[in-house]
C-alpha cells in the first residue's frame, strides 16, 4: 500500500514508518518539523533502507495537502501530527485546538476531495480519564477530558466517528497508553525539548546528569508501593500496531473501530526506576515528592480485543524499555 504519515518525523511515527517500509509498504511523510527534526529522514532510511518522499509542510496547510494528494494515489493515511503536551496545553488551549482539531478537518477535507477512506489515528487512553474500573477496555466510558489537549483527543475521535458514519470511509482510532523506549538501533527515538514532563525522558535525563535528581510524584498512593501505575508500552511495538490496524483497516466491515495498544501490565513508578537501574547498571539519583495535580492513581489497558481482532500483542517488557531509552540517550550526547 501507499500511505501517507502525517507527523512521520515524530516520535511515534518515525518508528511506524520504519515497520510500514519493513513490511514493504511504501510510504510519504507530511511533517511541518514543529516537534522534529529533518536529521529523522536519513535516521530512518538508514535503518530500512529505503528512502521516502518528505513534504515540510503543517496539516493545516490545505494547498499543500490537496497537492500531495493530487500527486500520488493514497491507500491510507495514518495521522499523528498534534502537539501533545498535556500541561502546554492549559496555557495555549486555542493552539491546541488549532493544530490537532483543524488539522484533522484539514486531512478528512483532502481526503474526501480525493476519496482517500482509511485512516488510522493517534489517540490516548488520557479520553478514559480516572476510572475505577481496571483494566479499562474499549467500551470503558470515555470522561470529559482534564486538558485541551485531552479534549482534543475526544473531539477527533467525535469528528472521526460521526464523519464515518456519513461516508464510505473506514477508520481506527488507536489509544496509546505510555509509549517509551526507543529503536533497538537507538538510531530514533524520543526528542524531548527542554525540561521532560514525562518519566521516561527525566530518568534518562537525570542517569546522564542532565537532571539533578528525579522527584517521585506521590508515594501514598492505593498501590502496592504508593507511587502510581501506568501501561508503558515499547515504541516499537506500537508502531507495529499501526502496521496491523491499516492492514485489518481494509477488510473490516465497520465504519470505526477502536483498540487499546498497551501491554495489557501496570507498573508503578518505583518498578520503571528499578528496572531502569537493572537495565542501567547504575543507581538513579531520586526522592519521593509531593503528588503531581491531576495524575491518575492508575491505569492499564484490556489488550483482549487488539490481541483478538488484530492480531497484535506487545513483544517486549518493561526492562526491554528500559534498555532502548537509555541506549537512546548515550547515543544522543556522543
Ligand atoms: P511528536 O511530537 O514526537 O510527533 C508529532 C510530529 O508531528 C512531530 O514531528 C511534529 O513536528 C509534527 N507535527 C505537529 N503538528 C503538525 C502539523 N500541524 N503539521 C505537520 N506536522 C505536525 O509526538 P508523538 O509522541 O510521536 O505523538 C504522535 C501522536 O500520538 C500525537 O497525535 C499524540 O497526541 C499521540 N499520542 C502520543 C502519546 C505519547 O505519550 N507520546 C500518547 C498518546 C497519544
Ligand atoms: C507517568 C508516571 C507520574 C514524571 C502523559 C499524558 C497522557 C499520555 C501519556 C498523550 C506518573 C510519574 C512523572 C516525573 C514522576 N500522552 N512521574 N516523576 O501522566 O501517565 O501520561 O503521557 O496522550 O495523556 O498525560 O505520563 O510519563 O508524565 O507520568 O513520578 O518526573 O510517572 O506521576 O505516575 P502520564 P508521565
Amino acid at each position: 500500500m501507499k500511505i501517507l504519515v502525517t507527523g512521520g518525523l515524530g516520535y511515534i511515527g518515525s518508528h511506524t514508518v520504519v515497520e510500514l517500509q519493513s513490511e514493504g509498504h511504501e510510504v510519504v511523510v507530511v511533517d511541518n518539523l514543529n516537534n522534529s527534526k529533518i536529521v529523522v529522514k536519513e535516521r530512518i532510511v538508514g535503518i530500512s533502507g529505503k528512502t521516502f518522499e518528505l513534504l515540510v509542510a503543517d496539516v493545516n496547510d490545505t494547498e499543500a495537502l490537496d497537492g500531495l494528494f493530487q500527486k500520488h494515489v493514497f491507500d491510507g493515511v495514518i495521522h499523528f501530527a498534534a502537539h501533545k503536551a498535556v500541561g502546554e496545553s492549559v496555557d495555549l488551549p486555542v493552539m491546541y485546538y488549532q493544530n490537532n482539531v483543524s488539522g484533522l478537518i484539514s486531512l478528512l477535507g483532502a481526503m474526501e476531495k480525493h476519496k482517500v477512506s482509511n485512516l488510522i489515528f493517534s489517540s490516548s487512553c488520557t479520553v478514559y480519564g480516572s476510572t475505577e474500573v481496571l483494566p479499562v477496555t474499549e467500551s470503558t466510558s470515555i470522561q470529559r477530558a482534564e486538558s485541551p489537549y485531552g479534549t482534543t483527543k475526544i473531539l477527533c475521535e467525535d469528528i472521526i466517528t460521526d464523519y464515518a458514519k456519513h461516508k464510505k470511509f473506514r477508520s481506527i482510532l488507536l489509544r496509546y497508553f505510555n509509549p517509551v523506549g526507543a529503536h533497538p538501533s537507538s538510531q530514533i527515538g524520543e526528542l524531548p525539548l527542554g525540561v521532560p514532563n514525562n518519566l521516561v525522558p527525566y530518568i534518562t535525563q537525570t542517569a546522564a546528569g542532565i537532571r539533578k535528581e528525579l522527584t517521585v510524584f506521590g508515594d501514598d498512593y492505593e498501590t502496592k508501593d504508593g507511587t502510581c501505575i501506568r501501561d508503558y508500552i515499547h515504541v516499537v511495538d506500537l508502531a507495529k500496531a499501526h502496521v496491523k490496524a491499516l492492514e485489518y483497516s481494509t477488510k473490516m466491515s465497520q465504519n470505526v473501530d477502536v483498540f487499546n495498544v498497551g501491554t495489557g501490565n501496570g507498573n508503578t513508578v518505583l518498578e520503571v526506576i528499578k528496572a531502569f537501574e537493572k537495565a542501567s547498571g547504575q543507581d538513579l539519583n531520586y526522592k519521593i515528592g509531593p503528588r503531581r495535580g491531576g495524575d491518575i492513581e492508575k491505569i492499564w489497558a484490556d489488550t483482549a480485543k487488539v490481541s483478538d481482532v488484530l492480531g497484535w500483542n506487545a513483544q517486549y517488557d518493561i526492562n526491554d524499555m528500559m534498555k532502548h531509552a537509555w541506549s537512546w540517550q548515550i547515543g544522543l550526547e556522543k
